[in-house]
């Protein structure tokens, strides 16, 4: 039985999927299954899975990550990893993340869609210092924090050029504690420290000057908390098999939800990779519970 392992794309992501798939191509070879590597950027790769038994996407971003992968499989009636066609779209869509979780009372940062029409001097006044993200990419690609009218309205001219929505979220001023999920169950959560401004893109896959923190660091109750919180809002967008949710801690000790992701990065810079490592499992395991995950 051959097990297709879908990465590269054409996203903003492509280099980090290059080396997530790389991860679990590596992984499920060493467990002694046949893979076939196939790249959907190349042309007639669709070809390729006729005669595989699942096919494990390791695409970040959209057009892998967003529901548009996962809808072409189903018809194809090929079992994949990781969340279906609704979870996948809606966890890649922020603006439609955070209403849903507003919604049904799961904390998440106040914010607003911008547009070129925005008055952007009353929604710093309304909302302080904002992060401005595109809606519907990963790996903080066009995000910039905004404090004033001028720095939000190049930060939405810079958003702009990806495709979605553009949001404006409240700023929250505490560290970053992102939770992995693998089946219904939170793995430890790790707290992350940059000397950047943010946790971006250089931070995430360049720069040594990242630290992270496995196990946290919080007590027990914390932990508790963070990890629930993942498991309600992973739950709430109707997401499955693997995932991680990111969260922030404001001064007060309480936890927003900022975003979830249904494929999370492999690379060996990643995170859940180190949860996992954390609650005993190497990446050979993690990947055999993803793919143990996709049969069920
Ligand atoms: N979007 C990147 C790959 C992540 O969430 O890890
Ligand atoms: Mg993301």
């Amino acid at each position: 039985k051959t097990i297709a392992v879908l990465f590269g794309g054409d996203s903003a992501e492509r280099e980090v999927s290059l080396l997530s798939g790389r991860t679990v191509s590596d992984a499920l070879q060493s467990l002694g299954y046949q893979v076939r590597e196939i790249d959907p950027a190349e042309p007639g790769w669709m070809r390729l899975l006729e005669d595989v038994a699942l096919a494990f996407i390791v695409l970040h971003g959209p057009g892998g990550e967003d529901g548009t992968m996962q809808g072409a499989l189903e018809v194809l009636g090929l079992p994949y990893t990781g969340s279906g066609v609704l979870g996948s779209a809606l966890a890649m869509d922020k603006r439609r993340s955070k209403q849903l979780w507003q919604g049904v009372g799961i904390a998440t940062g106040g914010f607003e869609i911008l547009d070129s029409g925005t008055d952007w001097g009353a929604v710093i006044e309304r909302l302080g210092k904002v992060f401005v993200k595109p809606a519907c990419e990963g790996s903080s690609i066009g995000m910039a924090p905004a404090s004033n009218a001028a720095e939000l309205e190049s930060a939405y001219r810079n958003a702009a050029a990806y495709s979605g929505d553009v949001l404006a979220e409240q700023f929250i001023d505490g560290p970053e504690y992102t939770v992995a999920v693998l089946g219904n169950q939170a793995l430890p959560s790790i707290c992350m420290e940059t000397a950047n401004e943010f946790y971006d893109y250089e931070a995430k896959y360049l720069s040594d000057d990242t630290t992270y923190h496995c196990p946290s660091g919080l007590d027990a109750e914390s932990e508790r908390e963070v990890r629930a919180l993942a498991i309600a809002a992973f739950n709430s967008l109707g997401c499955e098999g693997w995932g991680r949710v990111d969260t922030m801690r404001d001064r007060d000790g309480r936890f927003y939800v900022l975003e979830v992701n249904t494929i999370p990065g492999m690379t060996s810079h990643s995170l859940v990779p180190m949860a996992a490592r954390e609650a005993g499992m190497e990446v050979p395991d993690l990947v055999e519970r993803i793919l143990g995950l996709a049969w069920e």
